[in-house]
């Protein structure tokens, strides 16, 4: 395999590169604001708010995704398909967190890794859309593409974009950060205590029984490493937590786009992790153009249309220098279309030797509709394309180094299937989803388990 020459950091900001050089660059799914003078005052208002994240935190974050590109951790990418300013809840946001919590522990404990933790939240707002209209009757009207944009109401006032709505979004993130933060500076993810993520559904629950037999075995080797030494095990207390969303609005990520005191380049300070999405994700285009000058780490989803000589003149864009942590790539194929698809693009990026994290999203890839009109996902397909996505990446001689799902820590019904076996007629009684069909606590913790069991399957030598 040729080696390339690695450098720890990279050194150069990219030539040519300023945070709004994407501005000359083809845009896809960016609104059209009516009033440009509104739109710059927004801006402007948003450039001299406080950012939401350090970039001490995002640097951290990068070191953390090497550890998981060398297969030290799992990363565990998970939220909303779009969260939205009326759900900005302190239920919502702390169910959400308990199921990740919950997730995460079990990933520990059956793959014998660190995880790394990252919500898709805390400004997971803007959304791209198949259309850029939505017809009904006789009246046609821009799409709903995320409450940073415009309303999901289908009346024109709704519908238009409006800059102030980047102003509500902010304010939106910051709320969720602060509370997550709390949670977990208070306690709330102290592993001594995982009574404290319980769900009030989960008494019921046919994996409750599996789940808290993990938490026992996990408790005893905490009570053994503490009679061990002596002394609690504080760093169990807390846990890092970071955030991530899709850095769709290009505008509202340009305001954030910063310098920062005794670091060079730029950082996104309104999220950790952003991603590109599948539909923006064209070479040339805007989006590629924005991310490859901000030094936090960068996914982009990878879709069935990517031929693998373009994956590599992305890789060779987004990261040029061949930095530990700058990439996540994250398949998201299809339950019927990875074993034909991901193998060629796993075979180029390996023989070319370029260091990714490569992720599984078994989401999108995986969504139809039902008779009854509702959007939805089969559990089964969902674990299908998961499990597969071991088999052929150990088939490869790459890592599966983590999962992204769209998942709530509510009592949802978007997705058909998992262990109570949810059907079709079930989806009328608590679809709650107005963009794509998100797992339940349950299906989430089902599928973490799917997971920890299909990772112990694999031959050793190669699962590592
Ligand atoms: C998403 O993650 O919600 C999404 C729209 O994904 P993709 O870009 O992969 O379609
Ligand atoms: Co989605």
């Amino acid at each position: 395999m040729p080696q390339r020459e690695r450098s720890l950091t990279p050194v150069h900001l990219p030539p040519d590169w300023q945070p709004d050089s994407w501005r000359s660059r083809p845009a896809l799914q960016l609104p059209v604001y009516p009033d440009a003078e509104a739109l710059a005052a927004a801006q402007a208002e948003l450039q001299a708010l406080p950012p939401l994240v350090t970039s001490w935190e995002i640097l951290s974050l990068k070191q953390q995704l090497a550890e998981a590109q060398e297969g030290k951790r799992f990363l565990l990418q998970g939220g909303d398909c779009a969260e939205n300013f009326a759900d900005c809840h302190s239920d919502v946001i702390s169910n959400r967190l308990k199921v990740l919590l919950q997730m995460s522990l079990v990933l520990v404990h059956g793959l014998r890794l660190p995880v790394v933790r990252v919500g898709r939240f805390a400004g997971q707002y803007a959304k791209p859309r198949s259309a850029d209209t939505e017809t009904r009757g006789d009246v046609t009207l821009p799409s709903y593409r995320g409450d940073v944009i415009n309303g999901p109401e289908f009346t024109e006032h709704a519908r238009t974009p409006d800059p102030r709505r980047m102003i509500k979004a902010h304010a939106r993130s910051a709320m969720t950060m602060n509370f997550t933060r709390s949670l977990i500076d208070g306690g709330f993810a102290d592993l001594h205590h995982p009574e404290y993520w319980n769900l009030g559904w989960m008494g019921h629950s046919p994996l409750a029984e599996e789940y808290h037999r993990m938490v026992a075995s996990l408790g005893d080797a905490v009570r053994f490493m503490e009679t061990l030494s002596g002394a609690e095990v504080y760093n169990l207390n807390r846990v890092d937590f970071f955030t991530s969303h899709e850095a769709l609005l290009l505008p509202y990520e340009e305001a954030f786009t910063r310098q920062v005191p005794r670091q060079w380049g730029w950082f996104n300070l309104s999220t950790h992790f952003p991603w590109i999405g599948m539909r923006t994700a064209a070479l040339d285009g805007a989006h590629v153009e924005y991310f490859r000058g901000i030094r936090n780490p960068v996914a982009v989803k990878i879709g069935p249309s990517v031929a693998p000589d373009q994956l590599l003149r992305l890789i060779d864009v987004l990261n040029p220098e061949d930095e530990p942590g700058r990439l996540a790539l994250i398949h998201r194929m299809g339950e019927a279309q990875i074993a034909e698809k991901l193998p060629p693009l796993l075979e180029a990026v390996r023989r070319d030797g370029r260091r990714v994290l490569w992720v599984c999203d078994a989401m999108h890839g995986n969504t139809e509709s039902t008779r009854n009109g509702y959007k939805t996902r089969r559990f089964d397909r969902i674990r299908g394309e998961l499990e597969q996505a071991f088999d052929l990446h150990a088939a490869a001689g790459t890592r599966l180094g983590g999962v992204h799902l769209e998942l709530t820590g509510e009592d949802v019904t978007e997705c058909i299937g998992g262990a109570r076996d949810l059907t079709e007629v079930d989806l009328e009684r608590a679809y709650r989803s107005t963009v794509d069909p998100r797992l339940n606590y349950e299906q989430a913790l089902e599928i973490a388990m799917a997971i920890v069991r299909k990772q112990a399957s694999l031959p050793r030598s190669i699962a590592r």
